[in-house]
């Protein structure tokens, strides 16, 4: 949504974003005040010295990986559904109990695992983008390799699930997840890396809170998608503190060009996967049922900006100045969106193919 000459709110024909519904601004018929941020396209260097940045910050990468492999775990969807052609008594009997110990999920927390799914799905438009983006026969393009093939074993952990568990129509989900790949995802960064690293700092922390809160719901129910998620989540949060310390090292180099492409990509997280039919409804019951939703994106971005040190940054140019601020005012603005999102909700019902189009009402 763009504000009138007079700041009366104009409707765009054309948003094309985001994580959800929660976040997208152009449906909110926005204010003046909280209308698109907007930072000059000018940014304070040019590609070729992003560039060199990031060159610049290979040692430090190469340290922040380090530190991931000393601290991870690694585990394989195997070790929470075996289906190995010889399984113990104990493993064929949770596997034939599962679809019925997990018959009591209700079907927002369905949807919910459906959306996890579908963004740990979208593995293979982020490997793209951080080749593209960071290059090869470097520092971060060893992390890329580490980074998708643990990536990867979150798609299939929870494909296995809800396949083995029988949680939906499996054909219709299928068809989504076709769709979501096949429909690309080229985010609007102009070739520009530190939105790349804004970006993945709190897609990582973002993934990381939508798959524990799913998990402390579901495991009411039905405890092994519970351990499942709760070890996705441990992967989010380790990939987070590398992209998030990453970026911190861009802000000792440049600081006031890194505040800058943060505020690109920081007011509206855009998700890909957000053309996908339904998508924005998954969403919605997800906020809804007070799963994942905006409030929770705010909390991301206060943590980031306090990771960060944005308020303790002395930028010694205008540009600096006012790019810190923006950030800064960030939450308040994040706190005032979801309140009118909130105030705008109406009672609703959402049906999905994939579960057999069955009504979730909210009043
Ligand atoms: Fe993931
Ligand atoms: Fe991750």
């Amino acid at each position: 949504m763009l504000p009138s000459k007079d700041g009366t709110p104009v409707r765009s024909n054309s948003c094309n974003c985001h994580l959800s519904g929660s976040h997208c601004q152009s449906a909110l018929n926005l204010k003046k005040e909280d209308a698109p941020i907007t930072t000059p396209n000018a940014q304070r260097l040019s590609p070729t010295a992003k560039a060199e940045a990031l060159t610049a910050l290979e040692p430090l990468v190469a340290d922040l990986m380090e530190r991931h492999i000393g601290e991870r775990r690694l585990w394989f969807p195997n070790d929470f559904l075996p289906a190995s052609e010889e399984l113990s008594e104990e493993d064929e009997r949770v596997r034939a109990e599962l679809p019925e110990n997990a018959r009591g999920l209700p079907d927002s927390v369905r949807v919910s695992l459906a959306l996890n799914l579908l963004t740990e799905e979208g593995l293979p438009h982020f490997h793209r983008l951080i080749a593209v983006y960071m290059g090869n026969d470097n520092a971060w393009s060893r992390w890329n390799f580490l980074w998708t093939a643990e990536e990867d074993r979150h798609g299939c952990a929870l494909h296995d699930y809800v396949r083995d568990a029988r949680l939906f129509d499996m054909g219709a989900f299928e068809k989504l997840q076709y769709q979501y790949l096949e429909a690309g995802f080229d985010p609007e960064w102009h070739n520009d890396p530190y939105q790349l690293l804004a970006y993945t700092s709190l897609q990582e922390r973002a993934t990381q809170v939508a798959h524990a809160n799913t998990g402390k719901i579901a495991g009411k129910y039905e405890p092994r998608i519970q351990r499942i998620l709760a070890h996705i989540a441990g992967d989010e949060a380790r990939h987070h503190r590398f992209y998030r310390d990453a970026f911190k090292g861009l802000l000792e180099i440049d600081s006031t060009g890194a505040m800058q492409s943060a505020l690109k990509v920081m007011p509206r997280l855009a998700m890909p996967g957000h053309n996908i039919a339904g998508y924005e409804d998954m969403a919605e019951v997800v906020r809804r049922s007070g799963i994942y939703g905006p409030r929770d994106y705010r909390k991301v971005v206060s943590d980031c900006l306090e990771s960060w040190g944005i308020a303790d940054l002395v930028p010694t140019d205008a540009a600096g100045r006012e790019a810190q601020d923006k950030m800064m005012a960030l939450p308040d603005r994040l706190d005032r969106l979801s309140g009118i999102q909130e105030k705008r909700t109406k009672p609703r019902a959402y049906a999905f193919d994939f579960l057999y189009r069955r009504d979730i009402a909210f009043s």
